[in-house]
């Protein structure tokens, strides 16, 4: 109880204070070396449950990653960026592969070499919610190896992070493609 109040406060005063923060923040903060955003609105493929937003934020030794899934089957699900922002095909595949511009093998989020796209499994609990929070070293929003414009996909199963070329993580549950954000 004593933590739950603690948190309660916590809250309230981000949300009474964090008003004229946030917003001098993004005055003074973009087109600065960090703070450029893009985000994916991933949507369920046909037959699936899957959503959620993606956001990725250049800052200080790469580009942080955060996910909000909901609607998925507990356990772990391949989590990647594809090569193509092409989530028109009603399994997802229209995606393409990995987004893979080395043409490396494929691996886990710390392996190397690795895929740029391969940032390993979300872990859904029992209610079906997943979060990811990671900042990449290898993935770039801008330039001529920039993700902006290719596709984020879910998969059913796990990425057991070895097998060659897809971790084996199965069909497609939710798709999106990586837009820029404010
Ligand atoms: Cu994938
Ligand atoms: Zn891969």
């Amino acid at each position: 109880m004593q933590l739950a109040a603690l948190v309660h406060v916590g809250v309230g005063a981000g949300l009474v204070f964090g008003g004229p923060a946030v917003a001098a923040a993004q005055h003074t903060g973009h087109g600065e070396a960090g703070g450029r955003r893009a985000i994916a609105v991933l949507v369920p493929t046909a037959g699936n449950a899957a959503r959620g937003t993606v956001t990725f934020e250049a800052v200080s030794g790469g580009v942080r990653i955060t996910a909000q899934l909901e609607g998925l089957p507990a356990g772990d699900h391949g989590f990647h960026i594809h090569e193509l922002g092409d989530c028109s095909a009603a399994d997802g595949t229209s995606a393409g592969g990995h987004y893979n511009p080395a043409g490396a093998p494929h691996a886990g989020p710390d392996g190397s070499p690795r895929h740029v796209g391969d940032l390993g499994n979300v872990t859904a609990d029992t209610q079906g919610t997943a979060t990811y929070d990671r900042t990449d070293r290898l993935v770039r929003l801008d330039g001529p190896d920039g993700v902006v414009g290719r596709g984020v996909i879910v998969h059913a199963g796990a990425d057991d992070l070895a097998t060659q070329p897809t971790g084996n993580a199965g069909a497609r549950l939710a798709c999106g493609v990586i837009g820029i954000a404010k």
